[in-house]
């Protein structure tokens, strides 16, 4: 099992190229579904996760292949198969919304439930909903969703969420960009990737309105097209770098982020002290010298603050002078960095969804366990600023999501490194 080595205690200066998103990617590959023809998607991160979701693709009859650069050529002339089995499933819960595209190309779908995550227990009740709003029938048997829709397809409905969530939103305009007439989507999620998202489906012939607003209107096509699509960069790698290079300090530029993107992580970075500014091409961050200051951010949907950059926040805030409040509304249990920081000797009290961090004048590195795939990179970052080596063992988890890590990150004067661990 492959295991990060850091030595801590040098800046990052230079440029490091933001990836395409690896949470649009994943939605936009499930949407190639919806086509026989082909659809090519450039900017596409290289990732686990993008391998694993394209592996399952295939096995129901997708042709993909990675083209030259950072480009994906995927082409479902037809669907071989609706079934997406449990082991295909389980691993990583993008992979659900297959369903959709699914049962609005075919009529019928049978998809394993996601199971619990590592982060909670993370439902897809609204998902569900939204397909049943569709007219899709819906039965759950033995872990598995059946999905079938009406004779002559699926047809435009109204759907009013309790909760904005990205993954339901997403996975209903998939299936009604497909359905028969509009169907509208309240209390909508607004990330940007929901507009990534949007964007293609217009292109491949849907009719997509309000994307990034809290109401969606989607007319469905009768047949969608293939087409060329570049995926949003990453606010989320964007978000990562930004705080790693707060933490060991430097002044990096990041190329191709979108400043309009991450406005609330800005905000919170200047209050705690760090230079954010967008230049052209991208955004600039630097901290040199300057103390970083204790600031209390609040995880919330778009455009709040991040969940996924909330344990990488906790890094940044285990260096702070004085005190910060970090509470988690999205997700239970997703405090699990904060005992891992603790060997670095950080100071961090978790009561509930609200973690209490007392900033202290230095870390010191220790050999770590990544458990999740943004908990993994908060202790890179903290490895980054700590004196002396961190070890970051279970690295698989951020291959899941982060493109280059290391090589980026060197690049800017980062002593990181790779170490693959023998069989024996
Ligand atoms: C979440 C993040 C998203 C991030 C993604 C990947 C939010 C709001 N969403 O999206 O920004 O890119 O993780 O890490 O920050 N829920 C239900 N029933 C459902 C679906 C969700 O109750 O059917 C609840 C979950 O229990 C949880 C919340 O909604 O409390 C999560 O929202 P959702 O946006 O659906 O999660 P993801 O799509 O995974």
């Amino acid at each position: 099992m492959d295991r990060i080595v850091v030595e801590g205690g040098h800046r990052l200066n230079g440029r490091i190229a933001i990836s395409g998103a690896k949470n649009s990617a994943l939605k936009l590959m499930a949407a190639a579904l919806l086509t026989d023809e082909k659809l090519v998607l450039t900017q596409m991160p290289r990732l686990a996760d993008t391998r694993f979701l394209a592996h399952l693709l295939a096995r129901l009859g997708m042709s993909v292949e990675e083209g030259p650069g950072a480009q994906m050529q995927l082409h479902a002339a037809e669907i071989a198969e609706t079934y997406a089995p449990y082991d295909l499933v389980r691993k990583m819960r993008a992979s659900f919304n297959v369903l959709g595209p699914l049962v609005a190309r075919e009529g019928r779908a049978k998809v394993s439930l996601p199971g619990g995550c590592a982060i909670g227990a993370r439902p897809v009740d609204l998902h569900l909903k939204g397909l049943e709003a569709l007219g899709a029938q819906i039965e759950l048997s033995e872990g598995y969703v059946t999905a079938t829709a009406p004779k002559g397809g699926l047809i435009g409905g109204e759907v009013d969420l309790p909760f904005a969530s990205v993954g339901a939103t997403e996975h209903i305009m998939m299936a009604a960009a497909l359905a028969r007439g509009e169907t509208v989507i309240d209390n909508a999620a607004r990330e940007p990737e929901i507009a990534d998202l949007a964007d293609m489906l217009t292109e491949m012939g849907a009719l997509v309105e309000g994307a990034g607003s809290s109401t969606i209107r989607i007319q469905g096509a009768e047949r969608l097209h293939g087409g060329t699509h570049a995926v949003v960069a990453d606010r989320i790698e964007t978000a990562t770098y930004a705080l790693a290079i707060a933490a060991a300090g430097g002044d990096t530029m990041l190329e191709g982020a979108r400043w309009e993107h991450n406005k609330v992580l800005w905000r919170a970075m200047m209050d705690a002290g760090v230079t954010v500014e967008p230049v052209e091409g991208g955004v600039r961050v630097a901290r040199n010298g300057s103390h970083i200051k204790g600031t209390d951010i609040e995880t919330q949907p778009y455009p709040g603050f991040p969940t996924d950059a909330q344990a990488q926040f906790m890094a940044l805030m285990t260096l702070a002078e004085g005190t910060s409040v970090i509470r988690e509304t999205i997700f239970e249990n997703r405090f699990m960095h904060a005992p891992e920081l603790a060997r670095l000797g950080a100071d961090i009290t978790v009561h509930g969804n609200e973690a209490v961090v007392r900033g202290v004048d230095r870390l010191k590195g220790a050999p770590v366990m990544a458990t999740d795939l943004r908990a993994s990179v908060s202790l890179v970052i903290a490895g980054l600023a700590a004196e002396g080596e961190t070890v970051v063992n279970r690295v698989y988890h951020l291959d899941r999501g982060f493109e280059r890590l290391e090589s980026k990150l060197a690049n800017c004067g980062a002593k990181i490194v790779r170490e693959t661990e023998s069989a024996d």
